[in-house]
């Protein structure tokens, strides 16, 4: 069977997808470098776990897309003018302040894993929709668990 889809639009979504996950991992690291207070054990190391899992998912999304035939994108200046998630400058943050960046990002990233799986399982390209799935999962997880940690 032949793909019938547009691959460069798909990939464009794609491209946007990984420009998202780089700038939060970069935020993860800030949050992870930066944060203070009494949890500062538990939140740094968490937010390795994050950063590590950020990462992970870069690099499926960037070889999905050479599996496609194309480039994911690779200049920094591309990822910041094409992620919906914004960079942030070092500072301190607070426990309250980790959480909510963490939660901010996670939704935003649960949102747009949940349109592109969407999107791919409609063009039957089922390599992308399954790797969706995977995100979706971790994001709804994580989210679950910040918020009840959060209250
Ligand atoms: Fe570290």
């Amino acid at each position: 069977m032949q793909n019938t889809y547009n691959k460069i639009g798909h990939v464009e979504i794609l491209n946007e997808y990984l420009a998202n996950l780089k700038v939060l991992n970069n935020n993860l690291y800030n949050l992870h470098f930066n944060v203070i207070g009494e949890h500062f054990f538990t939140l740094h190391k968490k937010l390795d776990d994050y950063y590590n899992k950020a990462a992970e998912m870069y690099d499926a999304v960037a070889e999905r897309i050479k599996m496609l035939d194309q480039y994911p994108i690779t200049s920094l200046t591309e990822y910041e003018e094409k992620s919906t998630i914004k960079s942030m400058r070092s500072q301190d943050f607070t426990t309250k302040q980790v959480y909510s960046v963490l939660i901010n990002d996670f939704s935003f990233m649960l949102a747009f894993s949940k349109e592109l799986e969407e999107y791919a399982s409609g063009i039957n390209d089922h390599v992308t929709s399954s790797l969706m799935s995977d995100n979706i999962n971790f994001f709804e997880k994580e989210l679950w668990m910040l918020t009840a940690s959060n209250k």
